[in-house]
């Protein structure tokens, strides 16, 4: 069984979009990292490092990868320079696999062309910028990594593919996903027949007799994938 999947690689290779595809192919939470650090901060990761500075965002980024990492089934979608730090890696190794994805410079240029959210990229956006950056991150992703993935010239739908192959060949099963499913669309109808009852508490209208119907349905709520939508 794969505790946590941890997509790694470099800015605008399309971890995020990546990872909301495999989240609704198998049910399992997503996690975006920067997303997180930006809640809780309350402010644009550009703004954290202009701020605060790199040091203490790569500190923020350590603690929320630590705490995250205590729950499974997540697909974990980290920021690019999460495996330059040796605690980071041994945080991913320990609870789960990581799966670097790879693209061209040029790919990459493409896409965060007109970006302006990622500090580290500013007077790098470059074919010649983007290469030298990748070369010197290469080494720390090499390492980090269990498997390795190549998005250039594929759908997400392949990479998606490939990914749930590779998964796979290291435990994940579909009967995993589903049982994941089920266990989550059982807690939330049981939450959401806790909810109503405490509402009906509230209009003073809850009954023991109620209760005791209500309960039973509850119980064999539907069963079904999950599906989160986007
Ligand atoms: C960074 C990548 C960014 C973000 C920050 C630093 C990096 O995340 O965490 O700007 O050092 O590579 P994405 O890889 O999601 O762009």
């Amino acid at each position: 069984m794969i505790k946590n999947l941890y997509l790694i690689g470099f800015m605008g290779v399309g971890k995020s979009t990546i990872a909301r595809a495999l989240r609704k192919r198998t049910g399992w939470e997503l996690v975006d990292m920067d997303a997180l650090i930006v809640r809780q901060q309350g402010m644009p990761v550009a703004q954290i490092f202009a701020e605060k500075g790199e040091e203490e965002f790569r500190r923020i980024e350590t603690e929320i990868l630590a705490k995250i990492s205590e729950r499974d089934h997540q697909i974990i979608s980290c920021g690019g320079g999460v495996p330059m730090r040796r605690e980071n890696v041994r945080i991913m190794k320990e609870n789960g696999i990581c799966l670097l994805l790879t693209a061209s410079p040029y790919v990459i240029l493409k896409r965060v062309e007109k970006d302006t959210s990622r500090p580290l990229l500013q007077g790098k956006k470059s074919i010649r910028g983007i290469s030298g950056l990748i070369k010197e991150r290469m080494p720390y992703y090499e390492q980090a990594c269990d498997e390795r993935v190549s998005v250039n010239g594929r759908t997400v739908r392949m990479v998606v593919d490939e990914i749930v192959r590779r998964m796979t060949k290291r435990g994940y099963t579909e009967e995993e996903t589903e049982q994941t499913g089920i266990v989550k669309t059982e807690i939330k109808s049981r939450r959401a027949g806790s909810e109503n009852r405490e509402a009906r508490a509230k209009r003073g209208q809850a009954g023991a007799a109620s209760c005791g119907a209500r309960t039973g349905r509850d119980k064999s709520g539907s069963r079904g994938k999950r599906n989160g939508g986007d």
